[in-house]
């Protein structure tokens, strides 16, 4: 008797929950009906950018789910990623979970997760100012030189002469994480915390960073360890705060001139927000030393995944691709031909195949394959009503691996960008810092990162596979996508 009224309630309900679904889908953009108390989170587990492209494949370039307990639209259409660039109540990001965020300590801070428009707008004026000035630029071109130098060349001269197989992904790791050690934090020698090298105290930072700011609450005692985060968390905030405070007391004992002189990071932050107060009601939340740590922060959370991943990518379409790599590397020469040292006055000279490839790699599999955005205010987007609050997702692989956009994507070809082989391509939809008011901020010094490693290394060393590196690019979603190490598993020669 109870278990027949236990099974027809829940038959009720089901009922009940499939009729509001059907409701709420009226004019509404397609998509997958949800699971009970489940709605669509099941998308979060896997890959989840794959899990949304294969949604974008199956429902058309806008689909709507419930994801994570908001309404959700993923937009693959390059018109409706235009219109929405212009759109001033697109700028906010989705909090999944506020206490995520205050574990992670992003609220109403820096620039990533901050909803509070007008700090953000402050914080975003300080952040520019900083990471795209000429002084902060020709340090990071210097260092990059330096670490190149002293750490990559040496190793990879030596892996050329042994024969061996090599793993380029920890090289290219070491090399952006010696260019932040000495750039962001302005340390000669490599960092080590508690014990361990900074660069595993980061990648600890970042499996928590992922963990709080993507796992659904109910199940962080579930699928993880919430106390090991939390301390991986804290650790890395605490080496900020002690590098941030030894360094301002450095400054603090430094004549103007020498002061002037300095153009690591942190004090480049601190010469800026001092010109920065001087107009601004906000100094008081801006310029302070917790929101400079955060910016510091954010440029490293900026700075490390997003080149690395893209670098990996970039090689493994080299070691695959010798045709593009043989003429990507005749342009390489010319260029160092003009320029021996390359510096900040000319990584950004005009190579026409050198930003092909790069385009090209970025539009095969974009490193930031989605990019979240949530609604301010009641709007429209695309013929679409869109509600406060809720989520936008914008999947830029949808529109860059979709045949009506690139002819033949699945076909690896810088030459697209070049010729009108394909018929007409639009370059500028590829989007891959982004769009709109959100748009990457570190667009320079990353496009800088990306030209510096290619050129140095292609001019001096030829790829091919090795084995056990896949024919299918391998990577997986974290935020990012990340490339497995097999993908860059390759033979170095002195070309
Ligand atoms: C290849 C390198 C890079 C790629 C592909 C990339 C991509 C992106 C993308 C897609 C976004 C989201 C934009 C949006 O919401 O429309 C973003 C945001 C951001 N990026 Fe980058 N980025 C790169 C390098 C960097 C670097 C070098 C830095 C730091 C110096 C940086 C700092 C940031 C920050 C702070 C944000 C958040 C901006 C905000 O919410 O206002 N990125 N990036």
């Amino acid at each position: 008797m109870i278990v027949a009224l236990i099974i027809t309630l829940g038959l009720v309900g089901l009922i009940i929950f499939y009729a509001r679904a059907f409701a709420a889908k009226k004019g509404r953009p397609p998509g997958p009906l949800p699971l009970p108390f489940l709605n669509h989170d099941y998308l979060a587990f896997g890959d989840m950018g794959e899990n949304f492209l294969a949604l974008h494949r199956k429902y058309g370039p806008v689909v709507e789910v419930r994801f994570l307990g908001k309404r959700t639209t993923s937009i693959a259409d390059p018109d409706i990623f235009r219109e929405a660039s212009k759109n001033e109540t697109v700028v906010w990001r989705p909090v999944f979970s506020e206490k995520g965020i205050r574990i992670l300590d992003m609220h109403e801070k820096g620039l990533i997760m901050n909803n509070n428009t007008d700090l953000w707008k402050k914080s975003k004026h300080l952040f520019l100012a900083a990471v795209n000035s000429h002084d902060f630029l020709s340090r990071a071109v210097d260092d990059l030189n330096l670490v190149w130098e002293d750490q990559v060349l040496p190793k990879l001269v030596g892996s050329a002469k042994s024969g061996q197989v090599v793993v380029l992904r920890s090289v290219i790791g070491e090399f952006i994480v010696g260019f932040q050690e000495k750039s962001l934090f302005n340390q000669t020698a490599k960092i080590v915390i508690q014990g361990a090298a900074f660069h595993d105290t980061v990648a600890a930072f970042f499996r928590a960073w992922n963990f709080f700011l993507m796992i659904p609450e109910f199940l962080w005692d579930v699928v993880g360890n919430q106390a090991e985060h939390k301390a991986a968390i804290e650790r890395f905030f605490e080496f900020e705060r002690q590098t941030i405070q030894k360094r301002k007391a450095e400054l603090d004992g430094l004549t103007p001139a020498e002061k002037a002189q300095a153009k690591d990071l942190i004090a480049v932050f601190f010469r800026e927000g001092e010109t920065f107060s001087k107009n601004s009601e906000f100094k008081d939340e801006v310029v302070t030393d917790e929101n400079i740590r955060e910016l510091v922060h954010e440029a490293l959370l900026g700075s490390l995944d997003t080149s690395w991943n893209t670098l990996c990518m970039v090689i493994w379409h080299m070691a695959h691709n010798q045709d593009v790599q043989d003429k990507l590397r005749a342009e390489i020469r010319e260029f160092l031909h003009r320029h021996p040292r390359v510096a900040l006055s000319n990584i950004n000279e005009r190579l026409p195949y050198l930003e092909a490839v790069i385009t090209e790699v970025l539009r095969y599999a974009p490193t930031a394959n989605m990019v979240f955005k949530s609604v301010n205010k009641d709007t429209s987007l695309g013929g679409y009503q869109l509600d406060q609050g809720q989520t936008l997702f914008f999947h830029t692989e949808g529109i860059t691996t979709n045949p009506k956009h690139f002819k033949s994507p699945e076909k690896f070809d810088p030459e697209r960008f070049l010729s009108a082989k394909y018929g007409e391509v639009d370059h500028k939809i590829v989007f891959p810092f982004g769009q709109g008011r959100r748009i990457c901020p570190g667009q320079s010094l990353g496009t800088i990162q990306l030209r510096y490693f290619i050129i140095l290394f292609f001019s001096k060393f030829k790829i091919t596979t090795a084995p056990g590196n896949p024919s299918k690019l391998k990577s997986k979603y974290e935020i990012i996508r990340a490339v497995h190490q097999d993908s860059t598993k390759v033979f170095v020669e002195l070309a």
